[in-house]
């Protein structure tokens, strides 16, 4: 089996270590795995400028097209390659301002690039097996597991393949994972679900039950709720409507099964999704000439006048040393 890790943090820092932990566990149940991981950090990933280029190739059926920038102009198509190999993924991100680090979502945004990926792994039985974790310096962590788990499910396809998921907080300077034997000990676990999933999935052709932290909601495991003004909760992840009860001054949120299929990542919510997308293209069409116009009489003008340019970068000798 071949499993691969995505790591976004400090080289050689507290989630390095941990990834290699979970690789060992790996590697623990199957010694002849291939196993590896790369540090984004080494990366050089171009920001999705949102030409939707690729988007519009895929719709008219094109899967080679990648990305305007060019394969060989960032690390993004390299990394396609790997997820492509892999039998199992695991991601891994420290909390920056309580999110995954903005490289992360820089290499997530690029995913629409990623010519037929979603494509072939966006079902239950096709999709890769993942598993994550996260770490924060403190314990100022909330999105960060949860959009951890949504980063995995992309690359596994659907939330079917997200077999493991765990969070730790308050593991902040550099290398202090090492103090900590009960999380190396769960990170061992993490590569050991993982590469079982993997056996299990190519056995049976299933997926294995979910090992992972528990959250509220059974589809995502998020443990995040959003309240609308007129009182109804929802899941914000799966944006699925869910009943709410209070027992001795806690809360219970019960999402049904119902409810559930109907989440945006199960096969309902992706084909409204999409539908959602072409009727907005298509609005855009039929309007295009009242667009042009009012782009011509009170945007194009002062879009020039008002937007900063920025100043061309003038870096010293000292500071390219340090930076690249
Ligand atoms: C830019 C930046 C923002 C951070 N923001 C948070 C945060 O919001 N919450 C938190 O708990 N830790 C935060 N941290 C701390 C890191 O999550 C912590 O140091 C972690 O151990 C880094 O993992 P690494 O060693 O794998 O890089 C932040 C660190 C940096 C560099």
């Amino acid at each position: 089996m071949k499993i691969f890790g995505i790591c976004c943090g400090r080289k050689n820092g507290n989630t390095d270590l941990m990834m290699v932990e979970a690789l060992k566990g790996v590697k623990s149940i199957d010694p002849d795995a291939e196993v590896g991981f790369v540090n984004l950090q080494d990366a050089e990933i171009k920001s999705c400028m949102g030409c939707e280029t690729c988007m519009k190739k895929h719709i008219a059926g094109d899967y080679e097209f990648r990305c305007v920038h060019g394969v060989n102009q960032d690390h993004f198509h390299f990394i396609e390659m790997q997820l492509r190999a892999a039998d199992g993924i695991i991601v891994s991100a420290p909390a920056y301002n309580l999110l995954p680090p903005g490289i992360l979502i820089r290499f997530l945004n690029k995913m629409h690039a990623s010519g037929n990926y979603r494509l072939i792994t966006q079902s239950v039985e096709a999709c890769k097996i993942s598993a994550c974790f996260s770490i924060g310096g403190t314990d100022w962590t909330d999105y960060t597991p949860n959009v951890l788990r949504m980063i995995a499910m992309e690359l596994s396809g659907t939330y079917d393949g997200v077999v493991d998921s765990v969070h730790f907080d308050f593991l902040n300077a550099f290398q202090t994972v090492m103090l900590s034997a009960d999380v190396m000990e769960r990170m061992h676990m993490l590569g050991e679900n993982v590469a079982k999933a993997v056996i299990y999935k190519k056995e049976t052709g299933k997926n294995a039950d979910y090992a992972g932290t528990e959250g509220i909601c059974s589809y995502c495991h998020s443990n995040l709720l959003r309240v609308d003004p007129d009182g109804s909760v929802y899941c914000p992840q799966c944006n699925v409507k869910g009943t709410v009860e209070v027992r001795d001054g806690k809360l219970f949120v019960h999402f049904s099964e119902e409810a559930l299929k109907e989440s945006r990542w199960a096969p309902y919510g992706q084909n409204l999704h999409m539908e959602n997308i072409a009727k907005g293209h298509e609005k855009a069409a039929r309007g295009i000439e009242t667009i042009q116009k009012n782009y011509s009489e009170n945007y194009k003008d002062q879009l020039s006048e008002y937007r900063i340019s920025f100043p061309e970068l003038k870096k010293t000798a000292e500071e390219k040393d340090s930076h690249e």
